[in-house]
């Protein structure tokens, strides 16, 4: 009788086994599914060599430090000239990128800063100041897959201190 019954019990494992086995198969098989599909859809990229006439260097001043470290830590997702790195081939993670690209365009372009009203450069002044000092900015995946957007102390300084010159120039034009 307790043979019978520990044998069902080892029938029952198996089983139950065999249901986890599958499970986990069906959702390997799902992943693979997933990522081949997710490739097809692509998101659109935007032009990378061109500077439109409405690009920020056309209108401001900007030193070779402050272009420098705009250029390395900002232009990815706040210009028409992003350079797409080589994990944004492939989806699902050139979503999340192009996700990032499309909203900090949205939110700053200096690729059209020609076309901002001197109320929308001014209050853009004082955003970049103050998320770049409080290092909000650039986002922590960025800075994660890009060493020279990890900015120093002395560096955001530097960005916050020529956002706030502009301030002045306009102030005084
Ligand atoms: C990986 C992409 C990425 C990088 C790199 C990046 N940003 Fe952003 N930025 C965003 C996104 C996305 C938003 C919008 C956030 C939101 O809406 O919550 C944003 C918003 C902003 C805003 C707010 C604008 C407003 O008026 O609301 C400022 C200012 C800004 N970023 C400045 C910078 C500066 C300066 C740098 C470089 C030091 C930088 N960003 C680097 C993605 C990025």
């Amino acid at each position: 009788m307790s043979l019978g019954f520990s044998a069902a019990r080892g029938i029952r494992s198996i089983m139950k086994e065999g249901r986890m086995k599958r499970s986990l198969k069906i959702a390997i098989f799902s992943i693979i599914v997933f990522t081949a599909l997710a490739q097809l859809i692509r998101p659109e990229r935007n032009s990378t060599d061109m500077i439109p006439q409405t690009d920020i260097s056309r209108f401001v001043d900007l030193p070779a430090d402050i272009s420098g470290l705009l250029t390395a830590a900002c232009y990815d997702c706040h210009t028409e000239n992003t350079v797409w790195p080589w994990y944004s081939n492939f989806s699902p993670v050139s979503w999340l990128v192009a996700r990032d690209v499309k909203y900090g365009k949205e939110r700053l372009n200096f690729s059209e800063w020609g076309d901002y009203s001197d109320m929308r450069k001014i209050s853009k002044y004082v955003m970049i100041c103050e998320l770049v000092e409080s290092g909000a900015m650039p986002i922590l995946p960025y800075k994660l897959m890009h060493k020279e957007a990890r900015l120093t102390g002395d560096q955001r300084k530097v960005i916050c201190l020529w956002a706030e010159k502009q301030i002045e120039i306009m102030e005084n034009e």
